[in-house]
């Protein structure tokens, strides 16, 4: 591959590490980029402005209060301006700043005004590669579409053993090689021309016209799915039931209520190459909902609702025909017995993969952040570790887009 005329922004953090941005700049150079390069104040206690500009036959990029040129705005420019962002090293320090928005300094500043795919290459000393600190934040920004490569393991500079050290110049050419593949006009997303089917939330049954029967479904899980298999270039139809949450970029939502408006907006929505149910349908609805508001009378017994079975969409999507999605999934929430229920699901259902999901009280995952899921197919049962939603939803679209393509998973 080639990186001839492409535009990289290099920024530098304040590790042992930075010195080897000096090969970097050459590597890159030699493929035929163009490389300029902001330097952090840590930074700059380990490579010198003079080397970097050298090298790269590029002004550096230190002081956001600088005058000098284009009234301090050349930063900006210079991000909007370049096809990648590439952070190597990056510290953990640097990586907490863009996890949370800080903009303190002109590298934050840059990777914040940036509109561009950032590539981020860690280093750091185990321990705090380790901290789960770091790697919330790491999450936070995988979630977001941030590239990661690296780091390795081995020694480290502060003489301990283990991960956190920077990847080898030549993986990090590579992965901006592959990222500058998979980013901008002419690219090529896994799931590009390929259509989508989400289903989120909670469906709300009416009793009445201001009274139904719901649960406490948030619609996150669905919502990241959605968006998961957006950012691989899916055309996606997100189906959801009443949720407080915004609409996931580059998705067209379909809001429905009850459970026979998700169905007819799920068939209205077909064809479609792959179907993802991860809402909390209602399995009843009530059979006459009151077309008014039914009253309380004083002294009268409570009204005695009739409950009929709701269609189960999963199984009415995976039913044998030509609109048949190829590959279809859904989720199985259970306290107990995961994987077993989840077997007999994808059975009874008939559907390709089943993600179960532990909802037991402890778990905290109904309403929170997080999800502790196996993956339940035929070809296997995977356990994944505890993750963030966005991640699973991440991890998901992966295997779909690789199956689609032929692969196993
Ligand atoms: O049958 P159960 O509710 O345990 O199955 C859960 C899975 O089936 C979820 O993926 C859910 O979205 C889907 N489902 C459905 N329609 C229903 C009930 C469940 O799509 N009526």
């Amino acid at each position: 591959m080639t990186l001839a005329g492409r535009r990289i922004l290099l920024v530098i953090a304040g590790g042992i590490a930075a010195y080897k941005s000096l090969d970097l700049i050459r590597r890159l150079r030699e493929r035929g980029a163009t490389v300029r390069c902001a330097l952090t104040e840590g930074g700059a206690h380990f490579v010198t402005p003079m080397s970097l500009a050298a090298l790269s036959e590029q002004p550096v990029f230190e002081d956001l209060f600088s005058l000098t040129d284009d009234h301090g705005m050349s930063h900006i420019r210079a991000s909007r301006e370049s096809d990648l962002l590439l952070v190597a090293p990056a510290t953990a320090n640097l990586i907490a700043k863009m996890a949370h928005g800080l903009a303190d300094d002109l590298a934050s500043t840059l990777l914040l005004a940036s509109d561009k795919p950032i590539l981020v290459a860690p280093s750091m000393n185990v321990v705090m590669w380790r901290h789960p600190a770091t790697q919330a934040n790491l999450a936070i920004l995988r979630s977001r579409g941030v590239l990661q490569v690296g780091p390795g393991t081995g020694e480290l500079a502060c003489g301990e053993e283990g991960s956190g050290r920077l990847a080898e110049v030549m993986d990090i050419v590579a992965a901006v090689e592959t990222a500058l593949a998979n980013a901008g006009p002419g690219a090529t997303k896994p799931l590009a021309g390929r259509r989508a089917l989400v289903t989120s939330g909670p469906t709300y049954e009416p009793i009445d016209p201001v009274r139904f029967i719901g649960n406490r479904s948030s619609g996150r899980q669905g919502h990241a799915i959605a968006g998961a298999l957006a950012r691989l270039g899916a055309d996606v139809t997100l189906v959801s039931g009443p949720v407080a949450l915004p609409d996931p970029d580059g998705v067209t939502v379909v809001r429905i209520e009850t459970a026979a408006e998700m169905l007819a907006a799920c068939q209205a929505a077909l064809p479609a190459d792959v179907a993802v149910c991860a809402a909390a349908v209602a399995d009843w609805r009530v059979t006459a909902p009151a077309r008014q508001k039914t009253r309380k009378v004083e002294g009268a017994p409570p009204p005695t609702l009739t409950l009929t079975q709701n269609p189960d969409i999963l199984a009415t999507l995976s039913a044998p025909g030509p609109a048949r999605p190829a590959r279809v999934g859904g989720f199985a929430a259970e306290t107990h017995d995961l994987v077993d229920h989840a077997k007999a699901k994808l059975a009874r259902k008939g559907c390709d993969l089943i993600l179960a999901n532990d909802v037991s009280e402890s778990s905290g995952t109904f309403g929170g952040d997080a999800n502790q899921v196996v993956l339940v197919s035929a070809t296997g049962i995977e356990e994944w570790p505890r993750l963030s939603k966005t991640e699973v939803a991440s991890r998901l679209a992966d295997r779909i887009a690789a199956r689609l393509a032929g692969g196993p998973a």
